[in-house]
């Protein structure tokens, strides 16, 4: 079985653009590849260090909801980044090779160093993000990489600093990882934004009912539609959106009625909630039961440790050897 490799950062509750995003995809692969899901704290760390008590908070909560929607500990290796000594060593590995101006010409770097105000990202080991990505990638000698579009350059680097140690230390002891996309569109947010935390904009997968009820009924719709009786626009509806998502087989039917002016944008929104409710239903009852049941966590992620630092220590072993350090 071909491997693979993904991570989440633990930086907030899980959202319906995780699930979409991310988890639906991580789902499907487990059957046919041996998967390494990984909580990336470290890379939390990153940006969050100032506030780094929040993040084992969220590497439990986090793990829970991955296990709720159906990641299955007997067939994936879960584990916490931290755990796994190694992902730091390889890290500084890769650092001293890795040439500044690949990590100052990485897209990703400069969007976020544009983009994010609230934190000071103007450190030496936000640069490095992606070296240590590489690392985790590396260390497990993955064949694919799951990871939305944003993640691309990250790949890129990998594959480069892949060839630039084998080629230095003139073995070849590390593989080059191939991104899957994935195919799902991407999600907006209540408000028409991206869907990030930092916009609060989200539905989370632990939503209460009343929540997304409330959340959902508050959406924009079509701006140009005021009355009942005037024509809607589904295509420029953020809610239709939803729809095309998640209920699919309703949205031919959304369609014809908005565009008729025969529903409502309060009743739409109104079964728009109760199928996203449904939805997530059985992931609430097994969010509530695992929330009751820590040590079961604790062990699925020791069992991943364990099994991830035995694949970790082998390779960075042969790094070693071929660097004769
Ligand atoms: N950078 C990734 C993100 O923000 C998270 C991540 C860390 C990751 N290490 C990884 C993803 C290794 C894939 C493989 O989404
Ligand atoms: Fe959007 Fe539904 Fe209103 Fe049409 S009826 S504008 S799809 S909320």
């Amino acid at each position: 079985m071909k491997r693979i490799l993904s991570g989440m950062r633990p930086t907030g509750r899980l959202h319906l653009g995780h699930l979409v995003g991310a988890l639906d995809n991580w789902i499907k692969l487990q059957d046919e590849y041996e998967c390494f899901f990984m909580v990336a704290d470290w890379h939390a760390l990153m940006s969050e260090y100032e506030d780094a008590h929040s993040i084992p908070e969220f590497v439990i909560d986090n793990v829970i909801d991955w296990l709720s929607v159906g990641i299955d500990p007997d067939k994936s290796t879960l584990f916490i980044q931290s755990q796994v000594p190694q992902h730091l060593e390889l890290h500084m590995v890769f650092s001293c090779f890795t040439p500044l101006g690949w990590l100052q010409r990485c897209p990703t770097y400069k969007e976020q160093m544009r983009e994010i105000k609230t934190r000071n990202l103007s450190t030496y080991g936000f640069l490095g993000y992606p070296v240590l990505q590489a690392a985790d990638i590396l260390l497990y000698k993955a064949d694919k990489v799951p990871v939305g579009e944003d993640q691309l350059p990250h790949l890129e680097l990998t594959r480069e600093i892949s060839r630039r140690f084998n080629s230095l230390y003139k073995r070849k002891i590390f593989s080059s990882p191939e991104a899957i996309l994935t195919e799902s569109p991407r999600l907006l947010g209540l408000d028409g934004r991206k869907m990030s935390k930092s916009y609060g904009n989200t539905i989370n997968l632990c939503d209460s009912e009343d929540l997304i009820k409330k959340n959902i009924q508050n959406m924009f719709t079509d701006p140009q539609r005021i009355k009942l009786t005037d024509k809607g626009h589904p295509d420029i509806c953020n809610v239709f959106s939803y729809y095309s998502l998640f209920i699919p087989k309703m949205k031919g039917q959304v369609y014809d009625w908005c565009t008729k002016a025969s529903l409502g944008c309060t009743d739409c929104k109104k079964r728009l909630s109760f199928f996203i409710i449904d939805r997530l239903k059985p992931f609430h009852k097994r969010r509530q039961e695992l929330i009751k049941d820590k040590p079961k966590i604790i062990k699925i992620l020791e069992k991943g440790r364990q099994k991830a630092t035995l694949i970790a220590a082998k390779t960075l072993k042969e790094a070693r050897e071929a660097m004769g350090i």
